[in-house]
């Protein structure tokens, strides 16, 4: 069978997991998407105030993007722009999740996730800038948006593939972040952004 057809959907599937939202629905009655800055997402699920949930979301968010590329890698080996396909699919599931309508995350941990098992080099570059943002601004938002913007540069220089579906794929997922956190764009905008520990979040 054509590994494409069984790898796409499910690493969409997989994607699609909202971890946030359920850990929070199960062990905290509530609904993420109402509190804070509504994303379902490990920051948002922290800021709840609760931070175990928040860090086992960050864990499994991550693990589904791994899992998602490394199931299209052992399917077909050595394809890497079914690699390639298989993260962009993990993303769109966490961002446009079936089941909460398609509104879900904004595909931070999901990214990092899917960049480790595609290029592990490259991922930690852009974790590197994620952390050295964040710890001089203690804006995870800001430090994603960054993140995500500096991730083609190291991709390019470390991933040897360049067909069209890894070049396009590789600048998918980071505009997609971006363009997701456009909110949160506005809100460092006008200096009403929260930062990581301060429970205020302006809508
Ligand atoms: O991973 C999402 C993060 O960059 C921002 O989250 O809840 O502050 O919008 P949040």
């Amino acid at each position: 069978m054509n590994p494409w057809l069984i790898t796409i959907p499910l690493a969409y599937l997989l994607g699609s997991i909202p971890f946030g939202y359920v850990l929070v629905k199960i062990f905290r009655k509530q609904d993420i998407r109402t509190t804070g800055s509504g994303n379902i997402g490990a920051t948002n699920v922290a800021r709840s105030g609760a931070k175990g949930l928040g860090i086992a979301t960050l864990i499994l968010d991550l693990a589904k993007g791994y899992i998602a590329v490394v199931i299209a890698q052992h399917l077909a080996p050595g394809n890497y722009d079914l690699a390639v396909a298989a993260a962009v699919a993990a993303i769109l599931g966490h961002v446009f999740p079936v089941w909460l309508a398609f509104r879900g995350g904004k595909g931070v941990a999901t990214a990092l996730g899917v960049f480790l098992a595609l290029n592990w080099p490259s991922a930690l570059c852009t974790l590197a800038v994620f952390v050295v943002v964040f710890l001089l601004t203690r804006y995870v938002s800001l430090a994603s948006i960054i993140a995500a913007a500096t991730f083609p540069l190291f991709a390019f220089w470390f991933v040897p593939y360049r067909t069209p579906i890894v070049i396009a794929g590789l600048l998918f997922i980071p505009l997609l972040i971006i363009v997701k956190h456009h909110q949160n764009i506005r809100r460092l905008l006008s200096g009403t952004e929260s930062r990581f520990g301060s429970r205020k979040v302006a809508a």
